[in-house]
């Protein structure tokens, strides 16, 4: 190898290595204990997965109930909220999010805000929150969550949080501008219609500036069975998917082999996803 394509080379690996690694965001909206007071129980396959991936980011969400919860206090008062988020705070390679549902633009305001404020308020307990996820954006209500970003910035104050939004598409330009993180797929394996999942293609088809992708994230549900294009689902196809995604550096993935109420489902579970970065 000649002196200049040493000198290039090492410099297209420091330059990889300064970009955010490829994270996991995952969905856990199941609750966290089998019995009351059990040390979130439920969760501890996700635990177990983010102490197993130190190396790897993490993005968790958190839905005590299509938000932050009827009671209003932090932990939505529940011992069970309070052990599980404070369990995964622990995890420097944690960020755990707060849930909000904005139903494509049609939740009151005033309800979507007051929940964000209600997420703010957590830090308050010991069960704080990194950031906000805005599930069901779409890409026609853009000045309504511009409007929810710019509260949820204010009602954090200094702490920096992460936005992340779901629009499960590609979108334009100025969402890459609030949202940190914009989700671009979100669908079953094997769905057949819009749009066919082939891995790094659909990465590349919802993500189209390479410059974006950072903040992109996929989400496939249900992976089992087989994909659109036959391959079977299996650890090593879920092997694959993982490493492509690495080489297209999109920001974040979440597979998983059932809806999002499980995280042990096979082959998907919350642990092989871990274990195949
Ligand atoms: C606000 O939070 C409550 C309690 O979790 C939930 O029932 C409601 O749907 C949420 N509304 C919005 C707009 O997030």
């Amino acid at each position: 190898m000649s002196l200049i394509r040493a000198a290039s080379a090492l410099l297209a690996t420091s330059m990889a290595a300064s970009v955010s690694a490829t994270g996991v965001l995952l969905p856990l909206y199941l609750y966290p204990s089998v019995d009351y007071d059990d040390g979130a129980a439920n969760w501890k396959p996700a635990l177990e997965a983010i102490a197993a991936s130190p190396n790897v980011p993490w993005l968790v969400v958190v839905n005590p109930a299509n938000g932050p919860g009827a009671t209003g206090e932090p932990g939505n008062n529940d011992v069970n909220y309070i052990s599980g988020v404070q369990q995964l705070n622990a995890h420097d390679n944690v960020q755990t999010i707060g849930y909000v549902r904005t139903d494509y633009g049609a939740s009151p305001a005033e309800e979507l805000h007051a929940n964000i404020t209600n997420w703010a308020n957590w830090a308050s307990a010991n069960v704080g929150v990194s950031g906000i996820f805005f599930d069901e954006t779409s890409e026609d209500s853009f000045d309504y969550l511009n409007t929810a970003i710019t509260h949820a910035r204010s009602a954090f104050g200094a702490q920096q949080i992460v936005t992340v939004c779901n629009p499960g598409a590609a979108v334009g330009a100025e969402f890459y501008g609030i949202c940190d993180v914009v989700i671009v797929f979100e669908s079953y394996l094997n769905n057949p219609g819009f749009p066919v999942y082939e891995g790094k293609a659909t990465i590349d088809a919802n993500t189209p500036d390479l410059s974006y992708k950072p903040q992109a994230a996929v989400i496939v549900h249900d992976f089992v069975g087989a994909a659109a294009d036959g391959r079977a689902a299996d650890t090593a196809l879920l092997g694959s998917y993982v490493q492509e995604a690495k080489e297209a550096e999109l920001g974040w993935v979440y597979y998983c082999s059932a809806g999002y109420e499980s995280i042990t489902a096979t082959p998907a579970t919350v642990g092989a996803l871990a274990a195949a970065f």
